[in-house]
């Protein structure tokens, strides 16, 4: 059965209801000197989460906002399912007493991390934190992460509609607006350039995968398969494309209502590659191509990114 509605759904509408009553100042603060929606966030759950305890068996998913989390997200649960010998999406508690702890960590109470610490292996975690402020213990009990990474344009792009679309987040009269904002690190977790170079230092690692938006959405069967393979879950055939199938665009958008309430109508827009170019002038297009040369174009992560083939042409 497909899940209904769970811990995150309520606590985003909650938040929502809280957003329309405040001004648009309040929307985001700062920690660490970077922003982050007040609705959803807090220090006090930055806090907590410095001693949360990662397992090595944990499946992390990284990624910055707009860049496939909820995509990857769902692939990644249906895997966790298999592994377990469940069917995919029957995974979930229904039970209202147990609620599903919010697997994205920096979001939700600080209470979040008692029930987190309670959930059987493997369990599924999710982030939009650079790497220096995730808990330590990921890194030292080598944990395995997914690091998905999206061209810079799409990010943008993507971004500037999601912020017009939800409540808890600063919303823009105009796209040169926003543009501003998103080239000089007013955005909700920081600037996605710099959350690059800092992944980049870790791009080596071993427990580390990092895959683009566009390579699963150019080959999604060969994506999956992979990702299976990093985290040692063994797929049949058949599951892998029960898993391809259960996460294509119009699979996951036709469900959203069930799977993410109110908030699927803005998570899932276009799910395509090059919508920048309905948004980005020239001159714009021209600035974030020098932004990208200086942040990262000489490194691992942005060679991977295929900056030219999806970002000049
Ligand atoms: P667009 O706004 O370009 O459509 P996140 O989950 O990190 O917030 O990312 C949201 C982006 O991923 C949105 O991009 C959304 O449409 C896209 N997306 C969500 N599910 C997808 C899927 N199954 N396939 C491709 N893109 C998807």
């Amino acid at each position: 059965m497909e899940k209904s509605r769970n811990t995150s759904d309520d606590f985003i509408e909650k938040a929502i209801a809280a957003a329309n009553s405040m001004h648009r100042d309040e929307l985001l603060f700062s920690y660490k000197g970077i922003l982050y929606p007040t609705t959803i966030c807090s220090p006090e759950t930055f806090k907590a989460l410095e001693s949360f305890e990662a397992r090595s068996d944990d499946v992390i998913l990284a990624a910055y906002p707009k860049s496939g989390t909820n995509w990857l997200s769902q692939i990644l649960t249906d895997l966790i399912a298999i592994s377990q010998k469940k069917t995919p999406g029957s995974e979930r508690s229904m039970n209202p007493e147990e609620p599903e702890p919010i697997p994205n960590l920096e979001i939700g109470d600080a209470k979040k991390f008692e029930p987190l610490s309670k959930v059987p292996s493997p369990r599924f975690l999710a982030s939009h934190l650079r790497p220096e402020n995730l808990p330590k213990s990921i890194f030292k009990n080598n944990a395995k992460i997914l690091l998905v990474i999206r061209n810079p344009k799409d990010v943008a792009t993507s971004f500037y509609h999601f912020c017009n679309g939800l409540a808890l987040l600063p919303s823009y009269e105009t796209w040169d607006e926003f543009f501003t904002d998103f080239m000089t690190k007013k955005m909700a977790w920081g600037c996605y350039l710099e959350y690059l170079s800092e992944w980049n230092k870790y791009a080596d690692k071993e427990n580390i995968m990092t895959i683009t938006y566009e390579e699963v959405k150019e080959n999604p069967a060969l994506s999956v398969k992979n990702i299976a393979i990093f985290f040692g879950i063994p797929l049949t055939e058949e599951q892998l494309q029960l898993v391809v199938e259960r996460s294509s665009f119009q699979s996951m958008k036709k469900n959203s209502d069930k799977t993410h309430g109110s908030f699927g109508n803005v998570l899932f827009r276009k799910g395509g590659v090059s919508d920048w170019k309905n948004l980005f002038t020239e001159d714009q297009s021209e600035k974030m191509d020098k932004a990208f040369e200086e942040h990262i174009a000489g490194t691992k992560l942005g060679k991977k990114l295929k900056y030219d083939l999806y970002c000049k042409a």
